[in-house]
C-alpha cells in the first residue's frame, strides 16, 4: 500500500504518519522532555491530571520562556483544578450546546457566500478560500471582533506558528529564541487588540461572547480583564488553526480514497465517520504539553517529578494496541475512540463547533462540486511545524 503521507510531501518528523512505532514512554535528552507516544500510555497522562499538571510553565527552566503569568490565567489550556474547573464551568455557560447549534444556517450561509466568490473564478485553493475564512470568521462574530479584521488576526497567527523547529529546553538555540520572541510580539498584538475590544465591552455590553465573558461572575467574582482577554486569545487561535486543518485534512484524505468519497457522496450520514477518521488519520494537533507533579511510572519508566512531557496524540491515534489497520483511512471504524480532541478534564471546549462546521462546509462543498478533486499538478503544502498536521494550500479542480 503506498503511504499517503510519502505520497503528500508530509514532513519527515511526523514519523507516525510512515509507520513508524517508537517505544511508548522515551526520554530524548535533546530537548529534555519526555516523550508518550502510546495509546493507554496517553490515556493514562490524560485521565490523571493531578499527576500530570497542565501548568507547564512552573517547570520550564528559567530563560528559556518568560514565566508570566499575565500571560498564562485565564488560559484554560494550561490551568490546573481547581481553577480550571470554575473557569470551564463558566466559559461553558456562555459556549453552549444552543449557542453552538444556533450557529447552523450562519455557518451553512458563509460556506455558500466564500464557494461562489471561488466559483468565479473558476478555481479553487480550499485554505484560503474556505477553510481558513470559514472557521475565522465565525469565531470573530461570535467573540464579537469584527470578522473584516481576519486578515491582521491571520498575520499575527501565522508569524506565531513558522517554529518549524522541534522546541528544546535544555539546547537554547538563536533560532528558537528568535520564534520565541516573534510569536510573543505577535500575541502582544493580539492581546492589545482584544484588550481593547473587552474594555469597551465592559463599558457598552453587546449581544457577544466578549460581553458575556465580561460579565460572567464565578462565586460572585468577575474575571479580570487579563483573564477574558487571555480566554478570547485561546478561541481565536483554536478559531483559526484547527477547524481549518481538519476541513482541508478530510478532504485530502476523501480524495486519496475514491471509494470512500464515493460512499460519502452517495450517502451524506456517512460524513460524521469520516471526520472523525480523519481526526484520528491526520490529527491536527500532534503533540499536547503536561508537567508531572510527583515520580511516576509511566510505559516501563520511572520518570521524576517536575518533568515536561510531550504527549503525542497524533502518534497515540496510529498505536495498534487499540486500533486496527493503524494506517488506513477507514471512516467506518465503529466505535473510533481517537483523542485527537484529548481526552478528559481539559477536553477540547470547541469540538460540537468544529464538528458542525466540518460537517455543514463539507456537505456544501460536496454538493455544489460533484466533480471536486485535489489538483494532481499541485501537491497540497503543510504546515511547516511537527507539532501540526494540516494543509495550509490544497489546490482543487472544481470540474
Ligand atoms: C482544548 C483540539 C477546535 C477551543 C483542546 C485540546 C485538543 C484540542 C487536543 C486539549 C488540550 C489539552 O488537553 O491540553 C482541537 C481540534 C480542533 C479544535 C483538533 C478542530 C478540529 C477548537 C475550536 C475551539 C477550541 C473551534 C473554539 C472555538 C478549545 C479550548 C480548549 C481546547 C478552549 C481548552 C479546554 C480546557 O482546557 O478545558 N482542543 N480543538 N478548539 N480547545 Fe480545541
Amino acid at each position: 500500500m503506498t503511504n499517503v503521507a510519502e505520497q503528500w510531501g508530509i514532513n519527515p518528523q511526523q514519523f507516525w504518519l510512515r509507520g513508524q512505532r517508537p517505544e511508548p514512554v522515551r526520554f530524548d535528552p535533546a530537548t529534555g522532555m519526555w516523550n508518550v507516544y502510546g495509546y493507554p500510555e496517553v490515556v493514562k497522562v490524560l485521565g490523571d491530571p493531578a499527576t500530570f499538571s497542565s501548568d507547564t510553565m512552573r517547570v520550564v527552566p528559567a530563560g528559556v520562556l518568560p514565566r508570566d503569568r499575565n500571560m498564562t490565567e485565564g488560559n484554560l489550556v494550561q490551568m490546573d483544578e481547581p481553577d480550571h474547573k470554575k473557569l470551564r464551568r463558566l466559559v461553558s455557560e456562555a459556549f453552549t450546546p444552543k449557542v453552538v447549534a444556533d450557529l447552523e444556517p450562519r455557518i451553512a450561509a458563509l460556506t455558500h457566500e466564500l464557494l461562489d466568490a471561488a466559483v468565479e473564478r473558476g478555481r479553487m485553493e480550499l485554505v484560503a478560500d474556505l477553510a481558513y475564512p470559514l472557521p475565522v470568521i465565525v469565531i470573530a462574530e461570535l467573540l464579537g471582533v469584527p470578522s473584516s479584521d481576519r486578515d491582521l488576526f491571520k498575520q499575527w497567527v501565522d508569524k506565531m506558528l513558522e517554529f518549524a523547529g522541534q522546541f528544546s529546553l535544555v539546547k537554547k538555540s538563536a533560532e528558537q529564541d528568535r520564534a520565541i520572541e516573534t510569536a510573543l510580539a505577535q500575541r502582544k498584538h493580539l492581546t492589545e487588540y482584544l484588550t481593547a475590544h473587552a474594555t469597551e465591552r465592559a463599558r457598552r455590553p453587546r449581544e457577544d461572547l466578549l460581553t458575556k465573558l465580561v460579565q460572567a461572575e464565578v462565586d460572585g467574582e468577575h474575571l479580570s480583564t487579563n483573564e477574558v482577554v487571555n480566554f478570547a486569545t485561546v478561541l481565536l487561535i483554536a478559531g483559526h488553526i484547527t477547524t481549518t486543518m481538519l476541513l482541508g485534512n478530510t478532504v485530502l484524505c476523501l480524495d486519496a480514497h475514491p471509494e470512500h468519497m464515493a460512499r460519502v457522496r452517495a450517502d451524506r450520514r456517512r460524513l460524521p465517520g469520516a471526520i472523525e477518521e480523519s481526526l484520528r488519520f491526520l490529527s491536527p494537533f500532534a503533540t499536547l504539553g503536561r508537567a508531572t507533579t510527583a515520580e511516576v511510572e509511566l510505559g516501563g519508566q520511572q520518570i521524576p517529578a517536575d518533568k515536561v512531557l510531550m504527549v503525542w496524540i497524533a502518534a497515540a491515534n496510529r498505536d495498534e494496541r487499540q486500533f486496527a489497520r493503524p494506517d488506513e483511512f477507514d471512516p467506518t471504524r465503529d466505535p473510533n475512540p481517537h483523542i485527537g480532541f484529548g481526552r478528559g478534564i481539559h477536553f477540547c471546549l470547541g469540538a460540537p463547533l468544529a464538528r458542525l462546521e466540518g460537517r455543514v462546509a463539507l456537505d456544501i462543498l460536496l454538493s455544489r462540486f460533484p466533480d471536486l478533486r485535489v489538483d494532481p499538478e499541485e501537491r497540497p503544502e503543510f504546515i511547516p511545524s511537527p507539532n501540526m498536521t494540516g494543509v495550509r494550500k490544497l489546490p482543487l479542480l472544481l470540474s
